[in-house]
């Protein structure tokens, strides 16, 4: 970003001071806020309440009728006043300057609506000066955030549950990213415990060396399958059977036997160069594949020590155990070591938290994991906090529902290629019903893969977190409703607008803003200035779907404002006002897809 500020620039120009009244304010980031703190000075003036409290209160509102902000009189904590009154009293007197339009009162509410000149002075040449960067605010800056996201298993089938924490995973790294965080992606793999050794012991029989080499994924859950086949079909305590061997095999690598880790080891080289290019078609990028395997046995063992110092362990048939309800009811009793002296996925858990934080020494870390595993993740958050570890405070578990339905026309799905395969077909399908439209797409499959994704991801992101949804491809790759391919379209109409005007972006930025007059417009740069407190507000809450919600509401704006606002056939002067504001709203909706994880396509 550049050393001045364009939005202070902008500030300075109108008079308004970009010197903020509490530190919570981003002024210089955020139009919002710079109009926060005018109306904070102000409102202080009338009610002398702390200008903290004020600012806070000053919420974004659900529909633009209520206002660009609204304040709630009760949040100012004063106490004899009847809050209808006041909220009367303060909207009559309050000084509107050259900010605000209109301050109005409901109940015990004011309402706040931003001048809208104001908003195109400002806004129009801070989005376009800003560009990718527009919405970025500093937060952040000198923190470090473990995030882990995706987790799946190695030979074992890619379900939705890790789908939905790739999808989710990477929209929170991205906006960390956005918010000035040090983010430091993590994908904890399962590649380890006793399905290596029946893995190992099932290639041996069943493996080749060239289909794993091709595609190692899906050829390893083929052998899997396989012996689980022989295993069922022996009896797991055949004496000297599959089983058996599975189990030996995996005691050899829990006791770092070299060969027999060597297989272990190409099993799982070979399974990351897969994921590496899948992920790449998400635009996620891992900085760490870590997993099971990679939890040295001394940070588990800690744990078991320290519980047993603390007397809170206790053994049942040569198993270990501890109690966990002394702290919390909830999280019962939990076993934390194996009566053959094996590691147990709660326990790696813990040693792996305790190694990152010695590698990362993080601000914060967050786990995304699906909601089915609440009580294991709570589980070993407390076993950390018990050890003593200061930092347990800082862990975080951002979870989500299930997805019900997610079948593909094979089958089973055993990784997300298999997906994003099929939903690229699917797209493709739709996209050929308009014979003209995709006789005009240079490069169909491209944009098939684009879109569909978009599909995928959207379907995902577009309810809250905690709720199931049912995958169905129909409506995901319909380009009517709020879906993906329809966000597709709203982004790559705003392109064709600017390409079809023949103007020139760098032009935009001193356009004559007052031929703006028509209340389509006014209502787009209202929409425009509440993305960074869209993003603020993900922060807090963790939910893509604040950001989907409100793309959807902007390109519905945008929609409305097609047939009215019109930049072709017009005079230079007003083409150019009315693209300078097309222009922040693809730029808006740009970078919105961008934090989800989408690539905006240009033309479709
Ligand atoms: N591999 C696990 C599974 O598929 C998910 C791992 C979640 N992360 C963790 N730290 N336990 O169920």
């Amino acid at each position: 970003e550049t050393q001045v500020s364009p939005l202070a620039d902008q500030l300075s120009k109108l008079g308004l001071s970009t010197e903020a009244p509490v530190p919570q304010s981003l002024s210089n980031h955020n139009l919002s806020d710079a109009l926060r703190n005018y109306i904070t000075e102000e409102l202080h003036k009338l009610s002398n309440v702390d200008k903290s409290i004020i600012f806070d209160s000053l919420d974004n509102t659900s529909t633009m009728d209520k206002g660009d902000l609204i304040i709630p009189i009760p949040r100012l904590r004063l106490k004899g006043i009847n809050p209808k009154d006041k909220a009367a009293e303060w909207a009559s007197l309050i000084n509107k300057g050259q900010y605000l339009s209109q301050v109005v009162a409901e109940g015990p509410f004011i309402k706040f609506f931003f001048n809208k000149s104001v908003l195109f002075k400002t806004l129009i040449p801070t989005v376009l000066a800003k560009g990718d960067n527009y919405g970025n605010l500093p937060l952040g800056v000198g923190k470090k955030l473990v995030i882990e996201f995706s987790s799946p298993n190695i030979a074992k089938p890619f379900h939705a549950g890790h789908l939905r924490s790739t999808i989710i995973g990477g929209f929170l790294s991205n906006l960390y990213a956005k918010a000035g965080w040090d983010v430091v992606r993590t994908n904890y793999l399962g590649d380890w415990g006793k399905q290596f050794g029946i893995l190992a012991v099932g290639f041996e029989k069943y493996g080749s060396e060239e289909q794993l080499e091709k595609d190692p994924i899906q050829h390893l859950f083929e052998v899997y399958v396989k012996v689980n086949n022989d295993i069922r079909e022996e009896g797991e305590d055949a004496p000297n059977g599959t089983n058996d061997k599975a189990r030996e095999y995996f005691k050899r690598m829990e006791n770092g036997d070299e060969r027999a880790l060597s297989l272990w080891k190409r099993f799982r080289d070979f399974s990351i160069e897969k994921y590496i290019g899948t992920y790449a078609r998400l635009n996620i990028t891992y900085d760490v594949y870590s997993g099971e395997s990679q939890v040295p046995k001394e940070k588990m063992k800690g744990a078991t020590d320290i519980f047993a110092k603390k007397g809170l362990i206790h053994e049942d048939r040569g198993a270990k155990l501890i109690d966990l309800t002394k702290f919390n009811k909830k999280l019962g009793k939990c076993l934390v070591e194996k009566s053959d002296g094996t590691s147990l996925y709660l326990t790696r858990d813990v040693g792996e938290a305790i190694r990152r934080h010695e590698i990362y020494n993080f601000d914060k870390m967050i786990y995304v994991i699906a909601s089915q595993q609440d009580l294991h993740v709570a589980q070993f958050f407390e076993i950390l906090k018990q050890m003593g570890f200061d930092w347990a405070k800082n862990l975080e578990h951002v979870n989500f529902g299930m997805v019900q339905g997610m079948s593909t026309r094979k089958g089973t799905v055993v990784f997300l290629d298999n997906i994003l395969e099929e939903t690229k077909e699917r797209m493709h399908e739709v996209m050929r019903k308009n014979k003209d439209k995709y006789a005009q797409i240079e490069d169909p499959e491209k944009i098939a893969d684009l879109v569909g994704i978009s599909a995928v991801m959207i379907q995902d992101m577009q309810s809250k977190r905690i709720n199931n949804y049912e995958f169905k491809w129909d409506r995901m790759t319909s380009f009517e409703g709020d879906t993906g391919p329809y966000l597709q379209y709203a982004h790559s109409r705003l392109s064709s607008v600017q390409r079809k005007s023949g103007l020139d972006e760098s032009t935009l930025s001193d356009a004559d803003f007052d031929l703006l007059t028509e209340p389509c417009a006014e209502n787009l740069i209202r929409m425009i200035v509440q993305y960074p407190d869209t993003i603020k507000k993900a922060l807090k809450n963790h939910e893509p779907s604040t950001i989907v919600t409100y793309l959807f509401n902007l390109t519905h704006i945008v929609s409305q404002c097609y047939d009215i606002l019109w930049v072709a056939g017009q005079k230079e002067d007003v083409a150019k006002a009315r693209l300078a504001l097309y222009a922040s709203a693809r730029k808006v909706l740009h970078n919105g897809m961008i934090l989800l994880g989408l690539t905006p396509v240009d033309r479709m």
